[in-house]
């Protein structure tokens, strides 16, 4: 019988490597904010951020934290985003935020006809992985001048 020649077997490696290929840019990508606290800083009001991550911060918590909660940690109808925000990539949410999703927890609307939402999607992208980096305490962060 026949083994499985030097070509199949390239094709084989190519197709396991593919993954990997594909959640590449997630990770690689710059980070979209700035961010910088007073030295173990527990809380945002002991942080200053940059204009795109405090829009998105304040978008957040107009729009957002009603179901996600205050500084997106979750409720009982809609999951923390700290953790969804590490297993998605900018590409999903994206999609995510201007179709809506559904999932096992429930129902997000779209926010794609929504202009308060729609044109802040990069300060919210910046404000949200603030939060599940790690980097941002939960509260209201200053300005940066
Ligand atoms: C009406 C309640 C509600 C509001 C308001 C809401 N969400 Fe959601 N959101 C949800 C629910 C429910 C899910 C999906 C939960 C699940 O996986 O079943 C979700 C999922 C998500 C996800 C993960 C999507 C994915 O692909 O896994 C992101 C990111 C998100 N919301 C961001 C936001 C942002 C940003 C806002 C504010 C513009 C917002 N949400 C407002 C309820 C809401």
């Amino acid at each position: 019988m026949r083994g499985i020649g030097p070509r199949a077997a390239l094709w084989l490696s190519v197709v396991a490597a593919l993954p990997l290929a594909v959640t590449a840019p997630a990770t690689a990508e710059k980070q979209p904010y700035t961010v910088q606290c007073e030295t173990a800083a527990t809380s945002g009001t002991h942080c200053k951020v940059d204009k795109a991550t405090y829009i998105g911060w304040r978008t957040y918590h107009a729009f957002c934290h009603v179901c996600h909660a205050q500084d997106a940690v979750g409720s009982t109808f809609a999951p923390g985003l700290l953790e969804r925000m590490r297993e998605i990539d900018k590409a999903r949410y994206l999609q995510s935020l201007n179709e809506g999703y559904t999932g096992q927890i429930g129902v997000m609307p779209a926010w794609k006809d929504n202009p308060n939402v729609n044109k802040r999607y990069e300060q919210l992208y910046a404000y949200l992985r603030a939060r599940s980096d790690g980097v941002l305490p939960p509260g209201r962060p200053k300005r940066l001048q």
